[in-house]
């Protein structure tokens, strides 16, 4: 009998508390009528230095506000001077998001966060006429050559003669609040209709509620600066499920047209390098598209690679001890960090890597010694009448020795230009001048080596969008960046050939598919051959390719099928199948690629590798953060990113709402002990044995 009272009793709680859950899920459903997720796979996020912190956050449960539409600045004032219903949430668009509006909005208080909506047919040379940059007007000024403490009569010169004149440094501001990109016309749409409909003030006197609210979720686990979080994160286990920060991590893709044996001793000055940077930036997540600020370097320099290698036999087979090293650099934009790495490893003798006695076969060790010239192929995407300018450094080139080598190279470049027929103009950029933002620098702050840098702008930029969402594909041609990269090969044969002049032509269809796929559709089908059919939701549809640096455990996606890419460019077929193509160590001349989509399958026998781009500054035992001389950037760690749009009742309401769920859940939770305690009386049996 004891059983059977049981079972009453439990059946009895059991209904009740499918009652519960039955009022519990219909207010869920409730829930899902009012809210309506916002697109939220674009916010900005924290990243940190050895002094500062960057970016946004939100508080860790989201923030929320009223949302508010500003169309011009009395909009905004309106919400700072008048508005009752803060904290609001601005809806801007680009227009509108200057640092000194988020400042006001900061300084005021309440404001809890702010979406930038992007309409279609948004046109940035438009509606952003003086341009817009999120660098500094002088970006990577501290970690150059022309710093503040290095004493020489360029060191003021990019204050003078800013390079980047839109640079708002809005990238390297901080906010206490999050900030969302939404491009997604539904959600555009969504957020404008539901304030117009229920926010938008009459007359300039604000509406009642229920207002239409926003609810931005981004919180970011590190903060202060990289040294806080960095010692955070290696604290023991309790925090260490936690990511507070990583460090900026990534790899320099590099390879030489002849392979070098270690058992044959490099002439010293034998490589010429040939480097163009291969990461951009902006404020938000999984958006960097850096067309003119990276791309169009990385795929000229790709496709001058091709061409050179067309002719590898040819340069092969030239009695000539030069050689030519391709190298993509990764993390230039934040204070140089692949090149600074690759400066420190030759210093130290250990590039590519240590030498390693149990070896054979092994590539050769190169430092300082061996480097002929350095050629920088900087912005070059949005040259005006084909023309491209020649900076070099005014320092270096105070040393007679090294300004003779640099006029040969200068005498090079005129004779493959003026007898190409590519219609590409080179112009020397005024001598007065030092050279703009370049991997170079970090060479040339520790040894003096002769060189050049490409660049489509004489003075400031002309890329009026530095390191921001619209720095894309738009006015950039593939065609013309093979013009450039035929010149460049032109020239490179010709340095290592010594013989006369030839002209080598670049692949313009190879370089119109590539730039496509870097700066319009990141899932193209060659970008698929290259292994990203291996990476689904990284290759980006439709959209352009991530170009920010990674982390550690990040996205591998557009460095995987890059350097892949540069395999087979700088590679050559072998007929191997695919368990034989396999490279034996990291160490050896060789390195073997096999690409599975290339062909139905194929092997590349290549110098091409990757080393480590992370900053020297990780490495260096009790290195001083304040110091400056490396890049210290690390990139918080964060949990859910989410967007919610809904309609907020007043305050007064919700408290109710609030108060009555909590009476209605205690007072059920009482009538089911009270039952269940008193189940005999009511049902006149038996209390169960205490066994039970
Ligand atoms: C860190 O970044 C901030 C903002 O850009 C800058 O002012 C500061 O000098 C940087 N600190 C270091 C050590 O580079
Ligand atoms: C500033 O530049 C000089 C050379 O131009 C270099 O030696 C020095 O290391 C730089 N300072 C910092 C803090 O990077
Ligand atoms: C925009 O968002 C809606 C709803 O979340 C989604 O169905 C649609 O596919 C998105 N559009 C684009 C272009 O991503
Ligand atoms: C490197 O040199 C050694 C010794 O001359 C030779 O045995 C080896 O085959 C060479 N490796 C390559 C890849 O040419
Ligand atoms: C650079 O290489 C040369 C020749 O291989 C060698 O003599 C020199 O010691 C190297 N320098 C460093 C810093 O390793
Ligand atoms: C290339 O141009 C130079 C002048 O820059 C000229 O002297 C030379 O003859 C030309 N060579 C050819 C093959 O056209
Ligand atoms: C490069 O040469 C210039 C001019 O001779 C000199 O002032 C400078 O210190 C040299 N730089 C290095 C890193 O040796
Ligand atoms: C991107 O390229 C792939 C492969 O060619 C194609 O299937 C896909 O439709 C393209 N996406 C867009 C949005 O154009
Ligand atoms: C690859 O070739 C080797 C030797 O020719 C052979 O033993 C092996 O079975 C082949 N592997 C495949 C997957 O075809
Ligand atoms: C690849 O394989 C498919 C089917 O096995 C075949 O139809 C196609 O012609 C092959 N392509 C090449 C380039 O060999």
């Amino acid at each position: 009998m004891a059983t059977s009272t049981m079972t009453v009793a439990a059946f009895l709680a059991k209904v009740l508390l499918l009652s519960l859950c039955f009022v519990i899920s219909r207010s869920e459903r409730v829930k899902e009528k009012i809210y309506d997720k916002i697109q939220s796979d674009m916010a900005c996020f924290k990243r940190f230095n050895g002094t500062h912190e960057i970016g946004c956050t939100s508080k860790f449960n989201g923030n929320i506000g009223v949302i508010h539409v500003i169309n011009n600045r009395s909009d905004l004032d309106w919400v700072l001077d008048k508005g009752p219903h803060h904290p609001y949430m601005l809806a801007l668009t680009p227009e509108f998001l200057t640092v000194s509006n988020l400042r006001d909005a900061q300084d005021s208080g309440k404001v809890s966060g702010v979406v930038v909506l992007v309409h279609e047919g948004f046109d940035p040379e438009k509606m952003l006429t003086s341009g817009f940059s999120g660098d500094y007007p002088c970006p990577n000024e501290e970690y150059g050559l022309y710093n503040h403490s290095s004493d020489t009569e360029y060191t003021n010169y990019c204050q003078k003669n800013p390079w980047n004149p839109p640079g708002s440094a809005l990238l390297f501001s901080n906010w206490e609040f999050p900030i969302f990109l939404i491009d997604n016309q539904t959600s555009v749409s969504n957020i404008i209709t539901c304030y117009e409909e229920f926010n938008a003030p009459k007359d300039g006197e604000p509406r009642s509620w229920p207002l239409c609210a926003l609810e931005l979720k981004s919180h970011m686990f590190g903060t202060t600066n990289t040294e806080v979080c960095m010692r955070r994160a290696t604290l023991p286990s309790l925090f260490s499920t936690v990511n507070f920060c990583d460090p900026l991590y990534d790899f320099n893709i590099w390879g030489t047209v002849k392979p070098m044996n270690a058992s044959e001793d490099l002439a010293d000055q034998s490589v010429i390098i040939v480097a163009a940077r291969m990461d951009a930036a902006s404020m938000y997540d999984n958006i960097s598209p850096g067309v003119a600020s990276a791309v169009a370097g990385l795929v000229t320099l790709m496709s001058t690679a091709e061409a050179i290698n067309r002719h590898k036999e040819e340069i092969m087979a030239a009695e000539s001890n030069k050689n030519i090293m391709f190298i993509l650099y990764q993390g230039e934009t934040w204070d140089y960090i692949g090149s600074s790495r690759m400066v420190w490893d030759m210093e130290k003798g250990e590039f590519p890597f240590q030498k390693q006695e149990d070896i054979s076969d092994q590539m050769s060790q190169i430092n300082f010694t061996h480097i002929d010239y350095f050629i920088e192929i900087s912005q070059v995407g949005k040259m005006e009448e084909k023309r491209l300018y020649l900076h070099t450094d005014p320092v270096s080139n105070s040393d007679p020795v090294i300004n003779s080598q640099t006029g040969i190279l200068v005498t090079a470049f005129n004779m493959s230009v003026s007898n190409s027929s590519s219609g590409i103009i080179f112009e020397k950029a005024p001598e007065e001048a030092p050279l703009p933002p370049a991997s170079f620098q970090s060479f040339l702050k520790h040894v003096n080596i002769s060189g050049l840098v490409i660049a489509d702008h004489k003075g400031s930029f002309k890329n009026k969008f530095y390191q921001t969402v619209f720095d894309d594909h738009r006015n950039i041609k593939g065609e013309v960046l093979a013009d450039v990269a035929s010149v460049l090969a032109t020239t490179l044969y010709t340095m290592v050939v010594g013989r006369e002049y030839k002209e080598i032509i670049a692949d313009k269809n190879f370089t119109e598919v590539l730039l496509d796929c870097y700066s319009k559709n990141a899932s193209c089908s060659m970008f698929k051959d290259f292994g990203g059919y291996l990476l689904k939701n990284e290759m980006n549809d439709g959209k352009p390719a991530k170009m920010y640096v990674n982390v550690k455990r990040g996205e591998t996606g557009r460095t995987y099928v890059t350097s892949n890419i540069f395999a087979r460019v700088m590679g050559e077929e072998v007929d191997l199948n695919e368990t034989e193509c396999k490279s034996n160590s990291f160490y050896q001349v060789y390195q073997y690629f096999y690409l599975p989509r290339v062909s139905n399958g194929t092997c590349y026998r290549t110098t091409a590798r990757k080393t480590e781009a992370m900053s020297p500054a990780f490495m260096i035992e009790d290195y001083d953060w304040q110091s400056g001389m490396y890049s210290t950037w690390a990139e918080s760690g964060w949990q859910a990113i989410d967007a919610m749009l809904f309609l907020r009742p007043s305050v007064v309401e919700e408290v109710a709402l609030v108060c009555g769920g909590v009476v209605s859940i205690v007072t059920s939770f009482a009538l089911v002990y009270f039952m269940n305690s008193r189940s005999d009386l009511l049902f006149g049996l038996p209390t169960p044995p205490a066994a039970c």
